[in-house]
């Protein structure tokens, strides 16, 4: 069951009961996530570039899809894949504050179309960004060989998912980046580390957003 949440900068988030956890950091869901993905992730990768390819590991409540959609609008042609096994309820979607947000609110349509949309198939939601939702186990995902620019991976923890934080599951997201190709995430426990490591990852620590010490980058060199 899950059941929607205020976090502390005013944006909503959600608390899966089954697992014990929230989607975002209490502290501040908008805030964490264009702390981790967007300004640590996004920005840096999309300086040196007309294209992007951004595959999103959990779509949730689709925060990240919207902060991205903003933050490349006008800006760059995006290709944006995500997946997730367990999507959300109508009741529950609606209960998703985000496009309140005076920066998001151009951008109301568009999220509810996310939402809205078929998953497997691909969307344009707008002239530069393609979308497309795919309803699976991250543990059965098989994407290509070199062909995403960015991983955002925002799992579930992984104290709570500890399988999804392997060297396996690694292995298939660092075969499937391109070279210089980054993976974005907001654990910086040591198994994580050691995985990414393991699979062949350059990792950096870096400041963590609000309440949390560091979050990771890594390359893929
Ligand atoms: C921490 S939440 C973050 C979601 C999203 N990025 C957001 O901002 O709302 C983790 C997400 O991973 C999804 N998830 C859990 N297990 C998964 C699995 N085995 N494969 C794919 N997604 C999974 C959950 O359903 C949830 O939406």
């Amino acid at each position: 069951m899950v059941i929607p949440v205020m976090t502390s900068d005013g944006s909503a988030s959600l608390f899966n009961k089954q697992i014990g956890e929230h989607y975002h950091s209490t502290f501040g869901a908008i805030t964490e996530s264009r702390h981790v993905f967007i300004q640590h992730g996004l920005l840096p990768v999309i300086s040196a570039k007309n294209d992007i390819r951004i595959m999103e590991i959990g779509f949730g409540t689709g925060l990240n899809a919207l902060l991205t959609l903003e933050r490349c609008f006008n800006l760059i042609q995006v290709y944006y894949e995500t997946i997730d096994i367990l999507p959300l309820a109508q009741n529950v979607i609606s209960q998703l504050n985000y496009t309140d947000n005076d920066h998001l609110k151009t951008f109301s349509n568009q999220f509810l179309q996310m939402h809205s949309t078929a998953w497997n198939i691909e969307v344009k939601l707008n002239e530069q960004f393609i979308f497309k939702k795919i309803l699976l186990s991250l543990q059965e995902y098989q994407p290509l060989a070199d062909c995403f620019d960015l991983i955002y991976f925002d799992a579930f923890s992984p104290g709570v998912q500890t399988e999804l934080w392997t060297e396996k599951v690694f292995g298939v997201l660092h075969n499937a980046l391109k070279k210089e190709g980054v993976l974005v995430t907001y654990s910086a426990r040591g198994l994580v580390k050691s995985a990414l490591r393991n699979t062949g990852f350059i990792i950096e620590r870096l400041p963590g957003p609000p309440g949390k010490r560091h979050m990771i980058r890594a390359k893929k060199t």
